[in-house]
């Protein structure tokens, strides 16, 4: 598929008004993207488990509008009026009216609510971003007589356009639309891979990595010194760039045989190496910065310890911030929160974190 693939001709309905409500969830990175060229477009493949607690519901209301000049809409986050959101949404209106031209023809009305607790320094954006995203497709859906049916195609269209608009929101949002494992980025043994739309990963998966367990150890709440977007801007001209690239390559390589083999030891090494390369990137840019904290790597050295002593299969990864995400298979549940009440809560801020697994994708709730 193209971009070109992306633009409607015209739509054969008017609507008036509507509503329509869509949960998403949120995904962690096992191979990262870091890095992107023009338009979102990443600069190497990335991977992601779905999560299936840590989502966000998002209802939006469309009532038709005269004056098609200017975006109109209004933003509330639990509740609350959320100007502050204002910005991201209209940039992100931007980017893809060229896709939903309609976004100009309504006034939306967006409100959004997250399961997650707010400034828990998790990222909501993906979730945030993919329900969004969802719900423009479902007014697409309404203006269109034909092009949308419960066929197989149009249902796929659905979802990769959706993915489509939410990587257009933020790049790892397009990772968040199905579950339970999704690559982003064109690989060349990844069949259907794409630079425009995450994909459902199409090959099999050991019974090991069934209902994988994610546990946020919330570090620091607070807001990044960096954002995400500065973040990958520093991959241009960076060092140690294109070695960085082909390795996200090889390594997602590496993952398509752990999966099928069930390795959980060699998943560990791939994920804890592409968690400190992320991090050792942003180490080495110019100019450098650190978004790890003392906290976070006393919790990874205390994992490494554990793991020596009891043969456990836990491991971590991170995203662009200081918390940290263990992974387990689900036969280790009971003993790895024992792990934590005992010894890895005293390191999360306010003795916080978050339990979660391996989910299903978004779903449409109205
Ligand atoms: O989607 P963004 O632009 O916020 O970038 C997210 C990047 C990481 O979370 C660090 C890695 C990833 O692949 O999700």
């Amino acid at each position: 598929m193209t971009v070109q693939d992306f633009i409607p001709k015209s739509y054969s309905k008017t609507v008036e008004r509507g509503n329509v409500t869509w949960e998403s969830p949120s995904n962690i990175a096992l191979v990262k993207y870091w890095g992107k060229k023009e338009n979102q477009i990443p600069a190497n493949p990335s991977i992601s488990f779905t999560l299936s607690g840590c989502k966000t519901k998002t209802t939006l209301s469309y009532s038709k509008k005269e004056n098609t000049s200017d975006f109109s809409f209004e933003v509330f986050l639990e509740g609350e009026q959320k100007d502050s959101f204002k910005p991201k949404i209209e940039t992100f209106f931007k980017r893809i009216e060229v896709y939903v031209p309609f976004v100009r023809d309504f006034h939306f009305k967006i409100e959004t609510e997250n399961t997650f607790p707010h400034s828990s320094g998790i990222a909501s954006s993906a979730s945030g971003m993919s329900a969004l995203a969802l719900c423009l497709m479902s007014v697409e859906m309404e203006l269109t007589n034909d092009g949308y049916s419960e066929n197989e195609e149009s249902q796929k269209y659905f979802t990769n356009k959706a993915s489509f608009l939410a990587r257009l929101g933020s790049g790892s949002a397009c990772r968040s639309l199905e579950g339970d494992l999704v690559a982003w980025g064109t690989h060349k043994e990844i069949t259907g891979s794409s630079d425009l739309f995450g994909v459902k990963y199409p090959f099999k998966v050991h019974d090991n990595f069934k209902n994988y367990q994610d546990t946020i150890l919330l570090v620091d709440k607070g807001e990044k010194q960096v954002s995400s977007t500065v973040g990958h801007g520093l991959m241009h001209n960076h060092p140690f760039a294109e070695q960085r690239f082909e390795q996200a390559h090889e390594n997602l390589s590496s993952l398509i045989k752990i999966f099928k083999e069930g390795d959980v030891s060699k998943f560990i090494e791939i994920v804890e190496s592409e968690a400190l390369t992320l991090h050792a990137m942003m180490m080495t840019s110019m100019p450098y910065f650190i978004l790890m904290k003392p906290n976070t790597l006393e919790i990874i050295n205390k994992i490494w310890a554990y793991r020596t002593e009891t043969n456990s299969k836990l491991c971590f990864t991170l995203d662009a911030g200081a918390n940290v995400h263990l992974l387990y298979p689900e036969n280790e549940k009971i003993q790895v929160l024992e792990f934590i009440k005992n010894e890895l809560v005293a390191y999360c801020q306010n003795g916080h974190y978050i339990c979660d697994q391996i989910g299903f994708g978004a779903k449409k709730l109205a």
